[in-house]
C-alpha cells in the first residue's frame, strides 16, 4: 500500500485500476460528482465543487436522508454512526470557505457554513435516540490560510457536541491527505489535541500510526482518547492483536 496516492473518478479510470494495483499504489474511487477530489490542496480553492446550487428545501431533504440512513444503521444493530464531515465530502464542502460561496443562511459567515452539518447531527441524534453513539469525522484544518482553521474547528467541535455528537474523530480538511511536511506517526494528532482542548468529549486521533507503543503513549499522555488505524490494519489485519500482545505481555 505504500506509494503515490491518487484519487480518481470511477468510469474513465476503471481500465487503469489493475495497473495501479499491480504497482501497489492505492486509490480511492469517488462517484462522478466528487471527481474534483483529485486536485491537491493548493488547487482546492480553484477546482472544488461548490455547494451553491442546493436550494433550501433540498438541504432539508438531505438532512432527513442523513437521519434516515442513521436510523437504518441503528435498526441493523450498529452501536454507533459516524457522520462524515471531512475529506471534501458534501458536509465539508459546506464548512470550508474554499468551497462554500453561498450567500444565504447556509454560507457566508462561519455560522452559516456550519449550519447544515449541525442540522444533520441534531436530526441524526433524534433519529437514533440517546443510547446510540454519534461520531463526527471533522475536517479540522484545510491547511491553508483561506480555508478552515483549527480555531474555527474548535468552536465547531463544541457546537457539534452540543448538537449531539459523542465522539469527535479528527482528520484533515478538504482533501484529507497529510499536508506536505506532516509525516510520521500520528500526523493529524496535533489537530486532534487542539480539538481535545476545546471539547468535553472523547477525541480520536489518526494519521500514519503503525507503532502500537506510539499509539499507547499518545493515549496515556492524554493527547487523544482513542486512535484510529487505517493502512496498518489493511497491511496486517491482526495489527490490533499484535498491539495487545506487545502492550500487555502475559
Ligand atoms: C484507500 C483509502 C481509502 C480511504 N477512505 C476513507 C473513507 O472512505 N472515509 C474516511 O473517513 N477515511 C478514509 N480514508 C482515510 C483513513 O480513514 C485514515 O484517516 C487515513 O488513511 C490515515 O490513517 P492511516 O495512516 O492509519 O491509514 C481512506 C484512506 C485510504 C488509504
Amino acid at each position: 500500500m505504500a506509494g503515490t496516492r491518487d484519487r480518481y473518478g470511477f468510469d474513465e479510470f476503471l481500465p487503469e485500476i489493475p495497473r495501479y494495483l499491480k504497482e501497489k499504489r492505492y486509490i480511492a474511487i469517488f462517484p462522478r460528482p466528487l471527481q474534483t477530489h483529485l486536485f491537491r490542496f493548493h488547487h482546492a480553492s480553484l477546482h472544488l465543487p461548490r455547494p451553491s446550487s442546493r436550494r433550501k428545501h433540498e438541504i432539508q431533504h438531505l438532512v432527513r436522508l442523513f437521519a434516515e440512513a442513521a436510523g437504518r444503521a441503528r435498526k441493523a444493530g450498529f452501536d454507533a454512526v459516524e457522520v462524515h464531515g471531512a475529506h471534501g465530502y458534501l458536509l465539508n464542502q459546506f464548512t470550508s470557505p474554499l468551497s462554500n460561496r453561498r450567500t444565504d443562511g447556509y454560507g457566508g459567515s462561519f455560522e452559516g457554513r456550519i449550519r447544515f452539518p449541525l442540522e444533520i447531527v441534531a436530526e441524526v441524534r433524534k433519529e437514533v435516540g440517546s443510547d446510540s453513539l454519534v461520531l463526527y469525522r471533522l475536517g479540522a484544518s484545510d491547511g491553508e490560510g483561506r480555508g478552515v482553521t483549527i480555531g474555527e474547528s474548535q468552536t465547531f467541535a463544541q457546537r457539534l457536541v452540543r448538537a449531539g455528537v459523542n465522539i469527535v474523530d479528527v482528520s484533515g480538511g478538504l482533501i484529507g491527505e497529510a499536508p506536505e511536511g506532516m509525516t510520521g506517526q500520528g500526523y493529524f494528532l496535533p489537530l486532534a489535541e487542539k480539538i481535545k482542548q476545546a471539547v468535553d468529549a472523547p477525541v480520536i486521533g489518526v494519521g500514519g500510526i503503525t507503532d502500537s507503543a506510539f499509539a499507547d503513549q499518545a493515549i496515556r499522555e492524554g493527547r487523544v482518547d482513542l486512535v484510529a488505524v487505517g493502512r496498518a490494519l489493511l497491511a496486517d489485519p491482526e495489527w490490533a492483536l499484535s498491539a495487545r500482545r506487545t502492550l500487555e505481555p502475559s
